[in-house]
């Protein structure tokens, strides 16, 4: 976003950086995370109000540590670092960095020694949330402590220039003068105002849209999901009957497949919408395949392909719209690198580099409820903006083992009672997912006189923030039992329900 008055943070690795960015965008000040390495050069000539150094894993004298270039505390520029960025700042100024005799993870009271700024505002004692193994063991040269906790010098200062440093998390909520603190630096020492307003994004990126595109067409697959509707919708306001979506149905799709949702917005909006049925091709194309890996491959070739053929048909075309969002960019360009974790393949069900247009990703600068409330801003309906996120392969890989027409109309028809209910007992928005599984194995069970041998259900719902790590939602008896009671009676062909209570790690939150 090309403004001035916006936050660099500097990212050493730690798990909080992306949530230091929620926190300042909560401020309503606009920040962007960038990679440690990031050339000196180019933060000299980016207009910026301050930085902000991250935590990170290592230790600022590790052999292999994440270092700055020590010019950076040079420039006229208000800087935080926060826990290892703040080890780092006493690292390059002179002070001395070591393991801490006593480590300090979880609470810690703070004491504060001087009020002046950055602690303008909050209580001489409170609780925050440490998570270190070293310390400052001597002060830096020209800084003063400012906070401390009985194991720790908790917080210092430049005695004459704008840097501070917090040995603790002010990020997270547990610390909860956090957000006080991220205050008096954001808007009093970084002189920031609070301009980052989700109309003010909606009417410059309609503007960048405009003068980006031209006279071209944009042509934009459509999933139903969040993030390419919001993308479709803030397009079409852009540049209207210049964009085509497409929509391709793979079958494996859920009951409300979100179709029912882009009809209202072919209306609502004008927005203009080819379904393509390819319910048959994907079928075909699984048939006799149980690998989940092998699964997603043949799911995400044959939907390239089938996009591929119908966007050739449209005239002019020159961009690709796509739903990025800031998180995956982040992550693009992570200084872990691209994450080893499990979330690897998760790109199957996207589209190649390699397609024959360039890309205009309107919302790579928003975190996902950014997104959510651009979309109710734009006037797409609060529980479609927040309905949960569902995987590029669809059911294909909620079904264990080979998939049959059968087996999608079981699954659907189940996964359906259970997203109703949730509904009905006002559970929905409380869980981050939900859906059911449907399993290749078959038991005995008794309906009425009848003796029955069908197939097992499997309820999973996780509470998470990132999909990262996840718990089993602790859903009440009632509901269950409701939901179990149901699919059993209504589905033909299933006639066991179980419930999923392994949380994430050491489960995925999906089966496959
Ligand atoms: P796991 O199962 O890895 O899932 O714990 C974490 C989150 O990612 C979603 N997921 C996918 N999304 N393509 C996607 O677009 C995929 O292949 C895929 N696999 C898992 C999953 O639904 C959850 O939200």
């Amino acid at each position: 976003m090309k403004t001035e008055n916006k936050i660099i943070i500097l990212d050493f690795g730690s798990q909080y950086t992306q949530l230091i960015a929620r926190r300042i965008r909560d401020l309503e000040v606009y920040c962007e995370v960038w990679p440690y390495n990031t050339p000196l050069e180019k933060i000299k000539t980016t207009p910026m109000k301050g930085i902000i150094l991250s935590g990170g894993p290592a230790s600022v004298y590790a052999e292999d540590a994440f270092l700055i270039d020590s010019e950076l505390l040079q420039l006229d520029l208000p800087i935080l670092g926060i826990c290892y960025g703040m080890q780092l700042i006493s690292h390059l100024s002179g002070g001395k960095v070591q393991r801490a005799a006593k480590q300090e993870f979880g609470f810690s009271e703070l004491v504060i020694d001087d009020h002046h700024d950055l602690f303008a505002n909050v209580p001489v004692k409170s609780q925050v949330w440490m998570s270190h193994a070293d310390h400052i063991e001597v002060m830096p040269k020209d800084f003063v402590q400012i906070a401390h906790s009985a194991n720790s010098i908790s917080a210092i200062r430049h005695t004459t220039k704008k840097i501070y440093g917090l040995q603790f998390h002010s990020e997270v909520t547990h610390t909860l003068i956090g957000e006080q603190l991220l205050k008096n630096f954001v808007f009093k020492i970084c002189q920031c105002e609070a301009d980052w307003k989700i109309s003010e994004f909606i009417t410059m990126s309609t503007r960048e849209i405009k003068t980006k595109v031209g006279s071209h067409n944009v042509v934009l697959a459509l999933s139903g999901g969040v993030d390419s509707s919001v993308c479709a919708v803030l397009l079409h306001q852009a540049i209207g009957q210049q964009l085509t979506c497409i929509f391709v149905d793979t079958g494996l799709l859920r009951q409300d497949s979100g179709w029912h949702d882009l009809q209202k917005f072919q209306k609502q909006f004008g927005l203009s919408i080819l379904k393509i049925d390819a319910k048959e091709r994907f079928l075909t194309a699984l048939k006799g395949v149980t690998n989940p890996e092998q699964k997603r491959k043949i799911i995400g070739n044959l939907f390239i392909e089938i996009f591929n053929e119908e966007a050739q048909k449209i005239k002019n075309v020159k961009w690709l719209g796509q739903g990025t969002i800031y998180p995956d960019v982040i992550e693009s360009v992570s200084v872990k690198g691209p994450s080893a974790t499990i979330k690897s393949h998760h790109n199957v069900g996207g589209l190649p580099k390699d397609l024959p247009f360039q890309l205009i990703e309107p919302l790579r600068e928003l975190f996902k409820d950014e997104v959510r409330k651009t979309g109710e801003a734009l006037g797409i309906d609060h529980q479609f903006v927040y309905k949960h996120p569902f995987p590029g392969p669809g059911l294909a890989v909620r079904i264990i083992g080979e998939i049959t027409s059968e087996k999608v109309t079981l699954l659907q028809a189940a996964d359906q009672i259970f997203i109703d209910e949730l509904y009905n007992f006002d559970l929905y928005d409380q869980v981050a997912q939900a859906f059911v599984v449907l399993l290749p194995v078959q038991s005995v069970g008794v309906m009425g006189d009848v003796r029955t041998y069908g197939y097992t259900a499997v309820i999973r719902s996780v509470d998470t923030t990132d999909f990262m790590t996840a718990n089993w939602s602790r859903l009440p008896f009632e509901l269950l039992d409701k939901v179990s009671s149901r699919i059993v009676s209504e589905v033909r062909g299933i006639n066991r329900v179980t419930y999923d209570i392994t949380s994430k790690p050491p489960g995925t939150i999906e089966w496959e």
